[in-house]
């Protein structure tokens, strides 16, 4: 059955050709760089390796929605850089956040579901889960990651997930993934990090005790700005079968599917989670945000100068904090890696490769004096994105955190004062002589400071 090159002088006619001529389906050539698989389907040999990779019995290509062989390169190396067992690319950082929940969730079977999420999260993931998910009848309880006994104390019996991010956007909160893991796990709840902010250069949260974690690729990973995706890591370390009727739809015959039984057919060996398998061939399946291959290429170029771009970018960060920190016309720097904030030690210690390139602060001035600052900057572009070689500046209550509430907001650590700047590759002189330039557009307040009043 399977096709071969067509000669050019054969006899098969030009439909024919125009199909055919001059390919091998799956023969590999000795490029550099990843080769962008740009097919929707793929070829199998015979009837049995069909029907077996349909059954999840055998693995392999099926169909581009639920997974590509240029995505697959991408998966392996974010697992490879995290730690992980393995992971299934999606088509974007939101998406990611989704179906990794969604899949829990669904690991579960019928509800009622609950989830405990940290309240310092971007924006859209509070839209998800507190709009969204509410609509879908999950429950999510927000509490500040910092509180160490509010985690165990909200775990519930239909508790499905615990969700944080590794360093929260945009106020810098760096919580104790191992404690937390440990009240989680304890309860037998896995862990689910977005360590977007954190990136696998900074910190891998499946060291720390995470199971899952999951990227905004169209951040750092990306770094360029040019490309929206998602990954999800399953570090394969949560025992589904410790407490085997919590998640039926993974410790028991799973109709859908021939009656396999996830945690039996699958131990991960080659990349294949039970986790990431249910999110692959239910989640990704049924709702299909997929990644294109062309997007996992870009992601790969990008990944490829991670390192470089994030701790030069960090320490530019760390020296811009510094210097708005010093100046009059700003009330506070919300940056734990500056000595004088109260989670200094705690951030450091927890993320002591650094806290990466975004970071927030509070104009001490005028509310009408925040647009005006914001458009008299030259060299930070006003766009909602992080992690870009080019620096970025947003505000959040008006962009990024909108749709959240007041009391959201205010417990996101974000006023219409906060501005939150994400540092590019730019020379740190000229960043800092741009914001210098803008600081001196904004009137000096005449009230000192007080110095409990510089950190919420
Ligand atoms: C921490 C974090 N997680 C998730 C997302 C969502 O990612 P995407 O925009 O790729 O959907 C973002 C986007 O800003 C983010 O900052």
């Amino acid at each position: 059955m399977t096709h071969s090159t067509i000669p050019p002088d054969s006899a098969e006619g030009f439909a024919t050709r125009q199909i055919h001529a001059g390919f091998t389906s799956g023969v590999s050539q000795n490029t550099l760089t990843v080769p962008i698989y740009q097919s929707v389907a793929y070829e199998f040999p015979d009837f049995a390796a069909a029907r077996d990779t349909f059954a999840l019995t055998k693995p392999g290509n099926i169909y581009s929605r639920n997974g590509n062989p240029t995505n697959a390169v991408l998966e392996r190396r974010v697992s490879d850089l995290e730690g992980g067992a393995g992971a299934v690319a999606v088509g974007s950082g939101q998406a990611a956040v989704a179906i990794a929940l969604l899949t829990l969730v669904a690991a579960a079977g019928q509800g009622p579901h609950h989830i405990v999420a940290s309240n310092k999260l971007y924006g859209g993931t509070s839209d998800l889960l507190a709009d969204t998910f509410a609509d879908l009848g999950i429950e999510v309880t927000f509490l500040d990651p910092l509180d160490s006994h509010a985690w165990s104390a909200a775990l519930r019996d239909t508790t499905r997930a615990v969700f944080l991010e590794a360093i929260g956007n945009p106020v810098l909160t760096v919580p104790d993934i191992s404690a937390i893991a440990e009240a989680a796990h304890a309860a037998g709840v896995p862990v689910v990090v977005d360590s977007t902010m954190a990136t696998p250069v900074l910190l891998r949260p499946i060291e720390h005790g995470a199971d899952i974690v999951v990227h905004s690729a169209t951040k750092y990973l990306g770094g360029h700005g040019a490309t929206v995706a998602g990954v999800i890591v399953d570090g394969g370390t949560f025992d589904f079968t410790a407490r085997p009727e919590r998640w039926r739809r993974l410790t028991q015959p799973f109709h859908r599917f021939g009656g396999l039984v996830f945690t039996d057919e699958f131990d991960g060996s080659d990349g294949r989670t039970p986790f990431l398998v249910l999110a692959r061939a239910k989640g990704v399946h049924d709702f299909g945000p997929t990644l294109s291959p062309s997007s996992a290429s870009q992601i790969l170029l990008g990944i490829e100068t991670l390192d470089l771009r994030v701790r030069r970018q960090t320490a530019s960060a760390l020296e811009l904090a510094r210097f708005l920190s010093a100046q009059p016309q700003v009330a506070r720097v919300h940056h734990p890696g500056l000595t004088d904030h109260p989670e200094h030690e705690l951030a450091t210690r927890l993320s002591p490769e650094g806290l990466g390139s975004v970071f927030s602060f509070d104009l001490a001035a005028r509310p009408d004096e925040v647009g005006p600052f914001i458009d008299s900057l030259e060299l930070f572009t006003l766009a909602a994105n992080i992690g870009d070689v080019r620096s970025l500046v947003v505000h959040p209550a008006t962009m990024t955190h909108s749709r959240l509430d007041d009391a959201g907001r205010a417990d996101a650590g974000i006023s219409s004062l906060t501005v939150r700047l994400s540092i590019g590759l730019e020379e740190p002189a000229d960043l800092r002589d741009d914001l210098a330039r803008a600081l001196s557009t904004v009137t000096v307040l005449d009230a000192p400071r007080a110095a409990e009043d510089r950190f919420r």
